[in-house]
């Protein structure tokens, strides 16, 4: 009991005489937080700076979803037009299911066309972030480092301070080079992005420009394929050059030669119609 009473006492006097030691030193209290406000600062500047990047990024990627957009338009306005087309007989079926294979499905187009538009903004911000987080754990051991001067050099108010503003003056110099090194990673990640971005809309460009051939040859061919049928079979749609008519009177009946109702000149003539009349 009394052994404990008397630890009691070294304890109290202990930290009673921390607090005189503590008293002798006017702290820089003002001078570490005024410059703490200022780091807290720099590390917003480079979270908005990164953030802005993204937003940007993501902005010039933005139109490709537009364009696919109206891929799916134009895609869903070819297959509108075919769908009747097919329902009228077993030949329009055929020609709408012999020529439309080579349209693409809008999944397929959707697709390709995100690949195109791959937003790589995160990747291309992670040596900035990195140089972010390592210049926030530097300014994090801050308060622990002035902590410790303080303990350090509690009986001397000059070495105490120069301890301090030695650690604000390191930290400066910290945070310029880390600036240098940040700024030189944006720029670096700036350049990459904007050859990302021409990339990514040849990408898109190319997509765009061969579905809108590959779908304006399907619809020819469709149409070419059920106007022969038109032209070959039908007596009111008979018409030039696929149409040709061999009268069979006495004149011609009597003739042992006759214009030949086969010639056509014509090489595109994938059909060709022969009507008899008396
Ligand atoms: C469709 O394709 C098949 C095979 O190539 C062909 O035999 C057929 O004549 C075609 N039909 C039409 C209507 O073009
Ligand atoms: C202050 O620092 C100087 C140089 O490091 C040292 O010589 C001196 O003893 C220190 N004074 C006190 C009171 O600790
Ligand atoms: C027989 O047909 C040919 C070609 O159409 C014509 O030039 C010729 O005059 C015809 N001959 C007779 C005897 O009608
Ligand atoms: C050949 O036929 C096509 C239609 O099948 C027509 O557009 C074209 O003008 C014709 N050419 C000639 C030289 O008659």
């Amino acid at each position: 009991m009394l052994k404990n009473i008397s630890v009691f006492f070294v304890i109290l006097y202990l930290s009673l005489n921390l607090n005189t030691i503590q008293a002798a030193i006017e702290p820089l209290d003002e001078y570490v937080t005024q410059n703490i406000r200022q780091y807290n600062a720099k590390l917003k500047q480079y979270e908005v700076e990164m953030a802005n990047f993204k937003t940007t990024h993501a902005k010039q990627l933005s139109p490709i979803n537009v364009q696919a957009d109206q891929l799916e338009l134009k895609i869903e306005e070819a297959n509108s037009l075919l769908i009747p087309i097919e329902l009228i007989d077993q030949w329009h079926r055929q020609c709408v299911l012999n020529y439309s294979s080579s349209i693409p499905a809008i999944a397929t187009l959707r697709s390709s066309l995100s690949a195109c538009a791959s937003n790589t903004a995160d990747s291309l911000m992670s040596s900035p972030k990195s140089t972010f987080n390592t210049l926030k754990s530097y300014y994090d051991k801050l308060p622990n480092s002035v902590a410790n001067c303080e303990k350090t050099h509690s009986n001397s108010q000059t070495n105490y301070t120069t301890c301090v503003t030695k650690l604000i003056t390191d930290a400066n110099t910290y945070t310029v080079n880390n600036q240098k090194t940040f700024t030189s990673y944006m720029e670096s990640s700036q350049c990459t992005a904007d050859s990302r971005i021409v990339a990514a809309w040849q990408c898109s460009f190319n997509i765009v420009f061969n579905t809108a051939s590959i779908l304006s040859t399907a619809l020819r061919k469709i149409e070419d394929c059920v106007d022969n049928r038109v032209w070959c079979g039908s007596l009111a749609a008979c018409k030039s050059p696929n149409c040709n008519t061999v009268y069979f009177n006495n004149a011609v009946r009597q003739n042992e030669t006759i214009r030949n109702p086969l010639y056509n000149p014509n090489s595109t003539v994938s059909c060709m119609e022969i009507h008899f009349l008396k």
